[in-house]
């Protein structure tokens, strides 16, 4: 039995049946699914549509209803659509007719929008934790590590000395705008569709506040049309999830070069890692290829959801349940990920001397010509002088610091014995201490910087929807 038979002569073809179900995938929803329900008996009791006995077993038999569903006992019959058709046929089962009046004045298009924003508001609340704990990792080990000098790159070449920390630091802060729009976008998630009934409203004066406050809803949404149609939430997730993959996945790569021989400059822990089964001497860095291999399918997840709603007429349109498989791998893809990103960050081996003994004094040829800056010389001057001296080296086949005294004043007489001192780099770090920069002074602030931020983002988590009792 279908929820709306009525004014069908033929039942649905079977194929088609398969076709439209989305139970399999809409399953999940079934906590919240309840909850929901359980709100709006409440509701409807407060407009004088159930009496108080009629709601208590109402909420007794939901609640029956969720109880099987998480002992695995739910039996699932044919006819059950989607989630909400398949609570209240089992609900009309284990109270009778009653059931019945649950869906007075609402739809499933206010309903499943309903469920899919309180999950996605619970689990984006475990999101931000392990984002948090990611930020944390990266926090103790460039802490930990502030001694340590490597090559910065530009086009992936060696440009300047930079510590390790600051390197990783850049890491923090992406993550730290990706988690300002997480906690951005959880706002407007925050807007309860319940009471939009179809796309009209609901005409038995039910007081959708009091359902919002209920539900951990800050508000109830203002256009009953919108309500219905509305999946900007799960866009702008789905957003927010691809930009926070990419700068995983810039991370990752970052890592997965360095972890090369030829690098040598980290070594993945043996349990990030796997080997091969043809070349015994092989440790594949698998872990972080995965985050850097999953970026696409998040992406796509993105534009599968944005052409979704493309052209779409208003109302609800039944192209919109394709909006919950994008969201729900993009969900279930980022909570086992961060953990592994977290610990991988974490265990990671930093070969600070491979690092230092792989800088070119090239490195310091911005130095030479902020040395000739300080003696008056223009930018643009010193820049040019710089690179003759830097071509004169690579002439002579000798490193820049090598380069005789006799050889820099030919170029500029304004090049003294003292430019010797600028080939040091600990002292070229040392000298960015602006706000930002990489001297160890500047990186220090920018650790206790965010520290301070994980600390008061302790995220106020308004309701449990999934309480774990
Ligand atoms: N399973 C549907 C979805 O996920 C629920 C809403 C169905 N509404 C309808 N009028 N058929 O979008």
């Amino acid at each position: 039995m279908t929820m709306w038979g009525g004014r069908f002569e033929r039942a649905t073809d079977e194929a088609m049946r398969r076709f439209g179900d989305s139970l399999p995938v809409d399953r999940r929803l079934y906590r919240v699914d309840v909850m929901g329900s359980i709100a709006y008996a409440g509701i409807l009791r407060k407009a004088g549509l159930l009496t108080e006995t009629e709601r208590e077993s109402m909420v007794a038999g939901l609640q029956r209803v969720r109880a099987e569903f998480d002992s695995s006992a739910f039996s699932v019959q044919p006819g059950d659509e989607d989630i909400h058709t398949a609570v209240e046929r089992r609900l009309g089962e284990l109270i009778g007719p009653l059931a019945g009046r649950l869906h007075t004045g609402r739809s499933r298009n206010d309903q499943v929008s309903t469920d899919l924003r309180m999950y996605l508001l619970e689990r984006s609340e475990e999101l931000g934790d392990e984002l948090a704990s990611v930020q944390r990792s990266i926090v103790d080990k460039a802490e930990g590590h502030l001694d340590v000098i490597m090559p910065g790159f530009t086009h992936l070449q060696q440009a300047q000395p930079v510590l390790f920390s600051h390197w990783l630091m850049s890491y923090f802060w992406k993550l730290e705008r990706d988690d300002e729009r997480l906690k951005g976008l959880q706002d407007r998630v925050a807007v309860l569709p319940l009471g939009a009934g179809a796309l009209a409203g609901n005409p038995f004066g039910i007081d959708r506040q009091a359902l919002a406050n209920e539900l951990g809803f800050s508000s109830v949404s203002p256009n009953s049309i919108d309500a219905v149609s509305d999946r900007d939430y799960v866009i702008e997730f789905l957003s927010f999830a691809s930009l926070l993959q990419v700068h995983l996945s810039g991370m990752a790569e970052d890592l997965l070069l360095w972890s090369t021989r030829e690098f040598g400059f980290v070594q993945l822990d043996d349990a990030y890692c796997t080997g091969s089964s043809l070349m015994p001497q092989k440790k594949n860095p698998d872990s972080l290829e995965l985050v850097r291999g999953k970026s696409g399918r998040m992406a796509g997840h993105l534009v599968s959801a944005l052409m979704m709603v493309k052209g779409l007429p208003s109302g609800y349109n039944k192209d919109l349940q394709e909006d919950k498989e994008p969201l729900f791998d993009t969900l279930d893809t980022l909570l086992v990920e961060l953990p592994i990103v977290a610990a991988v960050i974490a265990t990671l081996t930093v070969h600070g001397e491979r690092m230092t003994s792989d800088l070119d004094e090239g490195l310091l040829a911005t130095d030479l010509a902020d040395y000739l800056v300080a003696k008056g010389v223009s930018f643009r001057d010193a820049h040019r002088l710089t690179g003759l001296a830097v071509r004169r080296a690579e002439e002579l086949e000798v490193p820049l610091d090598k380069l005789e005294l006799d050889e820099y004043r030919s170029i500029d007489a304004q090049f003294g014995p003292d430019v010797y001192e600028i080939f040091d780099f600990q002292r070229s770090v040392e000298r960015r201490n602006v706000e930002g920069g990489t001297a160890p002074e500047a990186v220090t602030e920018q650790i206790r910087q965010a520290r301070e931020r994980l600390a008061l983002s302790g995220r106020k988590r308004t309701k449990t929807w999934f309480p774990s009792s």
